[in-house]
């Protein structure tokens, strides 16, 4: 097994929200905790439904935000406080590749600017790894001089991880890449993402809301609910034999037939409560049709073996 990367060991991410003349503030666990270690050249899945904190954890992991309690370690050593070298192990590609560029940017000095302030290459080498990184992801070198509003949310996408590589990182966060993006785009734009990994042995932290579009890519898979971890292990391990009810209900709900798991079929019911008064026990507890007393009353620890880890009172079999 290749060496660990990248190490996140009990991140936690607060807010503080809404304290105004006559309301005291709230917290909100954004995340809460969680641990797991990636390793050089695999796909680490981070799932869970919007709002249970898998952004949080992207801007905590890229040091945009700093955690509230936790480390993070890069080949072993602290990351928090080590800027520079972070940004050139870690990069991050956001959801919407509209937002994300700036329109009155060429992609010549969208893909230039990171060159620019981290590195002492010299006008001509910017130029030369700029084209050499556009083609790259697919682009054509005519592409070079125009502004983001001539692309496809396609091409977009793939602008957005051409200046993600500009830095040569060996990590990327990426955060619902293909969650905006047309059905037939995604895979394109998928199979670009393999075939980098491929290419350059990096690390991908890929986050995702929809399990159908990470079991083919990840090697392992975090399962989040409401800030904490529920399920974590090798996603082969997870995808055929979910252990959560949480995992077990998300499986569900993605087509893809696969047999062998009917037995756990499971539909997800309600909606996800407020992460500002979170149920007491096992927050995943009001939703979950297995849950007796102890759920309602002790919260589980995350606990299992190196395959896998579930924080469940009654894990699935
Ligand atoms: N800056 C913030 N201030 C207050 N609450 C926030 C902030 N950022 C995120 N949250 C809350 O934290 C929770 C997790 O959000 P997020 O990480 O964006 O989830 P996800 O990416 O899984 O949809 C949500 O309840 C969200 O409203
Ligand atoms: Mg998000």
């Amino acid at each position: 097994m290749s060496d660990p990367v990248l190490e996140a060991r009990s991140l936690k991410r607060y807010y503080e929200v809404g304290g105004g003349m006559f309301r005291p503030s709230a917290t909100v666990k954004a995340l809460d905790g969680a641990s797991f270690t990636l390793r050089a050249g695999q796909t680490l899945a981070i799932v869970g439904e919007s709002g249970c904190g898998k952004s949080t954890l992207a801007r905590v992991v890229t040091m945009i935000e700093d955690p509230t309690e936790g480390e993070l370690l890069i080949d072993g050593e602290p990351a928090l406080g080590n800027s520079r070298k972070m940004r050139q192990t870690i990069q991050i590609v956001f959801q919407n590749p509209y937002g994300s560029l700036n329109p009155r940017q060429k992609i010549a000095t969208i893909l230039e600017e990171p060159l620019k302030l981290n590195t002492d290459l010299g006008a001509r080498e910017r130029r030369r790894k700029g084209q050499e990184t556009m083609e790259r992801v697919g682009l054509r070198p005519e592409h070079y001089e125009r502004y983001p509003h001539m692309f496809s949310g396609g091409q977009r996408q793939r602008i957005a991880i051409a200046r993600a590589l500009m830095l040569e990182p060996r990590i990327i966060v990426l955060d619902e890449p293909v969650s905006a993006l047309d059905l037939s785009i995604q895979a394109q734009v998928l199979n670009i993402l393999n075939d980098l990994q491929q290419e350059l042995g990096l690390a991908y932290l890929f986050i995702s809301h929809d399990l159908s579009v990470v079991r083919h890519i990840a090697d392992e898979v975090m399962v989040m609910y409401l800030g904490k971890v529920a399920e974590a292990g090798y996603a082969k391990t997870v995808f055929a034999n979910p252990a959560h009810p949480y995992t077990a209900a998300l499986l569900s709900a993605t087509p893809v037939a696969e047999p062998g798991r009917e037995k756990n079929r499971i539909m997800l019911k309600g909606e996800l409560p407020s992460p500002l008064n979170p149920p007491p026990g096992c927050t995943f507890n009001p939703r979950c049709q297995y849950a007796t007393d102890r759920c309602r009353e002790i919260m589980p620890v995350l606990e299992g073996d190196g395959e896998r880890k579930v924080s469940c009172h009654f894990p699935l079999d």
